[in-house]
C-alpha cells in the first residue's frame, strides 16, 4: 500500500528538497506552495498539519515543488504578488515588482504633493508603479512599455485594482517618447550592466524577461535617454524620478545635471542603498523635503 503523507510530512520533505536545490527561503516557499495546492493560506496549512493528503493533492504539490526546484520564481508559480499592499498578477512577460520599488512610488507621491498633475510611467511592466500612484494620488497616468505582452498584464492589474479609469496604457519606446506636459515622469527602467547579466540568480536569469533587465553595457542607457527627453515631456517645474541599481545613483545624478536638470536629489531604500534619483525641469536650488 502506498504511504499516506500528512501535510506536516510533506512540508518537511519539501523544505529539505528545496534547500538542497539552493532555494533561498525553503520553509516559507514550501508553505506557500503547499498552501496553493490545497487552496489554503499559511495559517490554514498550520491548522492542517495532521491532515492526510489525497493522491491528487500530492500530485499537485509535487508539480508545483518541481517547478520551484528548477528555480522558477515563487511569484510566477503562484501567479500573484503583493506590491504597495495591492495584488498584482504576474507572468513571465513582466518583471516581478520588488519591495524596493515602493520607495520610487513614495518619491513619486512626494513630487506630486505640492502640485499634482498628470504622470507618465515609462517601462511599466506589470503596471506596479503606475497603478500604485493612481491608487494613492487619484492622478491620471499614461503607462508605457515596449512589450505588448507586459501591457496586457498591466491592463488586467489596473482593472483588478479599480484604477482602469485613471491609467491608460500604450506601447512606446523609452528612447522615443512623445512631447507632453506631465508633472511627473517616473521610471524603473532596465539597469543591469552587461557584466552583471552574466551573474544573475537562476530565478532572474532564466525566468524574468531580459528586456526588463539589461540596461546596456554600463546599465545607464535608459537614464541618458530619459534625461535628454525630460524637458520636452515634462512641464516646467515637473519632476523626473527614477529607480537606480546599487552603486548607480551618483552616475545617474551626473547624467541628470549634465542634461540641465535642476534640484537633483537621491533617496535610499530601507536597506540604506541609494535607490531613487530625482531632478526637476524647474529652477535652481535645493529640493524641499
Ligand atoms: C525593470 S522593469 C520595471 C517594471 C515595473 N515598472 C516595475 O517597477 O516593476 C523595466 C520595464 O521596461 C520595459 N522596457 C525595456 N526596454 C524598453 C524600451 N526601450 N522602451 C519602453 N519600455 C522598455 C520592459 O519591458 C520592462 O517592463
Amino acid at each position: 500500500m502506498a504511504k499516506v503523507w500528512s501535510v506536516l510530512e510533506v512540508l518537511r520533505w519539501t523544505t529539505t528538497y528545496l534547500q538542497e536545490k539552493g532555494v533561498d527561503n525553503p520553509r516559507l516557499d514550501a508553505e506557500l506552495l503547499i498552501g496553493a495546492a490545497l487552496d489554503k493560506d499559511r495559517v490554514g496549512v498550520y491548522l492542517a498539519y495532521d491532515q492526510p493528503l489525497q493522491q491528487a493533492e500530492l500530485d499537485t504539490v509535487r508539480a508545483l515543488v518541481k517547478r520551484r526546484a528548477l528555480r522558477e520564481p515563487l511569484q510566477y508559480i503562484l501567479g500573484q504578488v503583493e506590491f504597495w499592499a495591492l495584488p498584482f498578477k504576474v507572468t513571465p512577460a513582466v518583471l516581478i515588482p520588488r519591495a524596493d520599488t515602493e520607495v520610487l512610488v513614495e518619491e513619486g507621491l512626494k513630487a506630486l504633493e505640492p502640485q499634482s498633475g498628470a504622470v507618465l510611467d515609462v517601462g511599466t511592466g506589470s503596471g506596479a508603479v503606475a497603478i500604485a500612484l493612481a491608487h494613492s494620488a487619484k492622478v491620471r497616468v499614461l503607462a508605457v512599455d515596449i512589450s505588448a505582452e507586459a501591457l496586457q498584464i498591466a491592463h488586467i492589474n489596473a482593472q483588478n485594482n479599480g484604477v482602469a479609469e485613471l491609467v491608460t496604457f500604450a506601447q512606446s519606446d523609452l528612447h522615443a517618447l512623445e512631447h507632453g506636459s506631465y508633472r511627473l515622469l517616473v521610471s524603473n527602467p532596465p539597469y543591469i550592466t552587461s557584466a552583471q547579466m552574466q551573474e544573475l540568480m537562476p530565478e532572474v536569469a532564466q525566468h524574468e524577461p531580459a528586456l526588463a533587465l539589461h540596461g546596456g553595457e554600463d546599465g545607464l542607457d535608459a537614464y541618458r535617454s530619459l534625461a535628454r527627453q525630460a524637458p520636452m515631456v515634462l512641464e516646467l517645474g515637473g519632476w523626473l524620478v527614477v529607480e537606480v541599481g546599487q552603486g548607480q545613483a551618483d552616475a545617474v545624478a551626473d547624467i541628470f545635471r549634465a542634461a540641465g536638470l535642476k534640484q537633483c536629489y537621491q533617496r535610499c531604500d530601507y536597506a540604506g542603498i541609494a535607490r531613487v534619483v530625482g531632478a526637476s525641469t524647474g529652477s535652481d536650488g535645493e529640493r524641499d523635503g
